[in-house]
């Protein structure tokens, strides 16, 4: 049977939550970035990463690639992105723009889930930054239903994960492994 080994790094639990449901339903490790050593995922036939969205981009890739890299690990991977905005192929499509290399752009394989905002988690710094963006935004007069919706979801901490949300990802993986 094909090993996968999922790789994570979370700010606030949002990633991580959705990394052990991912793991749960692929019977699979469920590792941690920061902590993981090169013999826990050497053995994999594909890894999962997933981290947290920040200003439109997937945080930590460079950390994760040079792991890679260094270890000598160079099998398929599935990436996952958690953020507080919803859904929205085209917010996807820019995440991915912003995050990859261009040739990489429209062959990643790449899954985003709606999470939400844990300010009472967030480390210090992370949480000035939304207090700042908190006051752009109430500056601005646009009244756009996005623009609405990101006020809204600055004023406080709210939660919108799901595990259904991860069955895109699931059937891929699956794909990818041949089951
Ligand atoms: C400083 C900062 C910037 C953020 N920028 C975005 C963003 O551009 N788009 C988005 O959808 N969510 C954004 N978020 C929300 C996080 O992506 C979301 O809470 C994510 O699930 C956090 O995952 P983690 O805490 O597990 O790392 C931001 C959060 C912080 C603290």
């Amino acid at each position: 049977m094909a090993e996968i080994v999922i790789i994570y790094t979370s700010e606030t639990g949002m990633t991580k939550q959705y990394a052990k449901w991912i793991s749960k339903e692929l019977d699979s490790d469920c590792l941690v970035l920061e902590e993981v050593k090169a013999e826990e995922f050497l053995h994999a036939d594909l890894i999962v990463f997933g981290a947290g969205i920040r200003a439109g981009r997937m945080r930590k890739l460079k950390s994760f690639h040079s792991k890679m890299n260094k270890s000598g690990w160079s099998g398929p991977v599935v990436y996952f992105a958690t953020g507080g905005a919803p859904y929205d192929e085209q917010t996807v499509r820019a995440i991915v723009a912003n995050s990859f290399h261009s040739s990489e752009t429209s062959s990643v394989p790449f899954h985003y889930f709606e999470s939400g905002l844990n300010f009472e988690k967030m480390k210090i710094r992370s949480r000035a930054i939304m207090r700042v963006y908190k006051m752009i935004m109430d500056g601005k007069k646009e009244k756009s239903e996005a623009a609405m919706g990101t006020r809204q979801a600055l004023n406080g901490s709210y939660d919108h994960s799901s595990p259904d949300y991860i069955r895109p990802l699931i059937k891929d993986v699956h794909k990818r492994i041949n089951v």
